[in-house]
């Protein structure tokens, strides 16, 4: 989804939310106690919803609004929180609680709804497939994470002979579309260890104290899985600069905080993962040594990269002999990872339709092919998704914490 589809989402969802609030009051008004108790808390969960496409869209906003999302996300959990305790109190204002209907009384259902929403946050670990061999260029960063995340677990007697400790976690950052998502599961992949992937949503719960508890829950699970990564994705969300008027961030963070501080103190081998596209909006206490130590950016592609990416999407798939890959290398200046492999994939949407075509039209022997022409239609209707303004912010933030970068052209 784009920006305005989600804003679109989001506002729909609000408009939900507020309907079956006015619904609620109305029902309690007339009496019915129990319809109003299932409305509020529909309700609960709607503008809890609202709150989370918000979130989403926190990410794409200016830094300057940043502070007015903020703001109206706690308004909505607020709203939300609000909206479980009338569902509650319409409830018991019934009676005795074992009275009435077959879900045995209208007093259990907020407590029956809280073990249900919590038995949604299962933190799940998966066993990545992809290792780096299907990352294409990213050779420092390869080096980089094999040298301090990977073969110290590997060869964790070696780096110990050496007395070179494990320095903690990894943040990985950069323009969206590089592959530090790619690059996460590989080092889960190449490490054999159970991956664990949260993103703010999954965290950010639906009731005042819920993240807190997820986090726990999470780092809990990993624990038991002993060699485990832990990815938070778009982590700038939840690893947000405190300070702020955000309640949940204000208690969310130390959390998160202590409980990756509790590492050095467990015998077991856990690796947090940061990514972010916007390494500034971090809580710099992430940064510390012992915290997130390794710091590794995944810039655009240049030159020999994108040759590189394109050379294998396109010699993957049936295409025509002699395609001026080069010249596509040349022209794709600014693409990120992601555009040029949406470029390639608009590209074979023409073969798969003169295929469908001459397939309808009673030829079903047809053998389409991507052609050099398919890739310059192509490429006249994808942009580069990465805006100069955005580098720039990077390195100038690479500047002020001494990272050494290779400024982009
Ligand atoms: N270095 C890369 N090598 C190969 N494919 C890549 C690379 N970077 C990105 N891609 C492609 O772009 C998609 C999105 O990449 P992702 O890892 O999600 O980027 P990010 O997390 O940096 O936004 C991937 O699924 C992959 O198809
Ligand atoms: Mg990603």
């Amino acid at each position: 989804m784009n920006y305005d589809e989600k804003m679109n989402a989001y506002l729909k969802m609000l408009q939900e939310a507020t309907g079956m609030d006015e619904a609620a009051g109305s029902a309690a008004r007339a009496g019915k106690t129990e319809e109003a108790a299932v409305k509020y808390r529909k309700a609960a969960a709607l503008y809890a919803t609202s709150a989370e496409y918000l979130l989403e869209l926190m990410e794409n906003a200016d830094a300057s609004d940043q502070a007015e999302y903020q703001q109206s996300i706690d308004r909505l959990i607020a709203v939300s929180a609000q909206m479980k305790e009338l569902a509650a109190a319409v409830a018991t204002r019934k009676g005795k609680p074992e009275n009435t209907s077959a879900k045995g009384g209208d007093a259990k259902i907020p407590q029956e709804y809280d073990e249900e929403e919590q038995a949604r946050f299962e933190p799940a670990a998966e066993a990545p497939q992809t290792g780096f061999g299907e990352i294409v260029g990213l050779n420092e960063a390869k080096q980089i994470v094999t040298d301090e995340i990977i073969n110290p677990l590997i060869y964790e007697d070696v780096y110990h002979k050496f007395k070179r400790g494990n320095r903690g976690g990894l943040l990985l950052f950069g323009p969206p579309g590089g592959g530090k998502t790619m690059m996460a599961r590989a080092i889960a992949a190449e490490s054999h260890m159970a991956f664990f992937p949260v993103r703010c949503s999954d965290i950010v719960g639906r009731y005042f104290g819920e993240a807190e508890k997820r986090v726990r829950a999470l780092f809990q699970a990993a624990r038991e899985a002993t060699n485990a990564v832990i990815f938070m994705d778009e982590a700038e969300a939840l690893a947000c600069r405190r300070g702020g008027n955000s309640t949940v961030m204000n208690r969310l963070v130390p959390e998160l905080l202590s409980q990756m501080d509790g590492f050095e103190r467990f015998s077991g081998h856990i690796i947090v993962i940061f990514a972010t596209n916007r390494p500034y909006d971090l809580d710099p206490a992430f940064l510390r040594p012992g915290r997130l130590a390794t710091h590794c950016y995944i810039a655009l592609p240049d030159y020999e990269i994108r040759l590189a990416l394109l050379k294998k999407q396109i010699l993957s798939r049936p295409c025509e002999e002699g395609i001026n890959i080069e010249a596509f290398a040349r022209a794709t200046e600014r693409f990120s990872c992601a555009d040029l492999v949406n470029m390639v994939e608009k590209g074979c949407l023409l073969p798969i339709n003169r295929e469908i075509l001459a397939r309808k039209q009673g030829n079903p022997e047809a053998n389409e092919k991507l052609t050099e022409a398919d890739l310059k239609t192509a490429l006249k209707r994808v942009h580069p998704s990465v805006e100069m303004e955005e580098i720039h912010r990077l390195e100038k933030w690479m500047k002020q914490m001494g990272i050494a970068f290779k400024p982009a052209a």
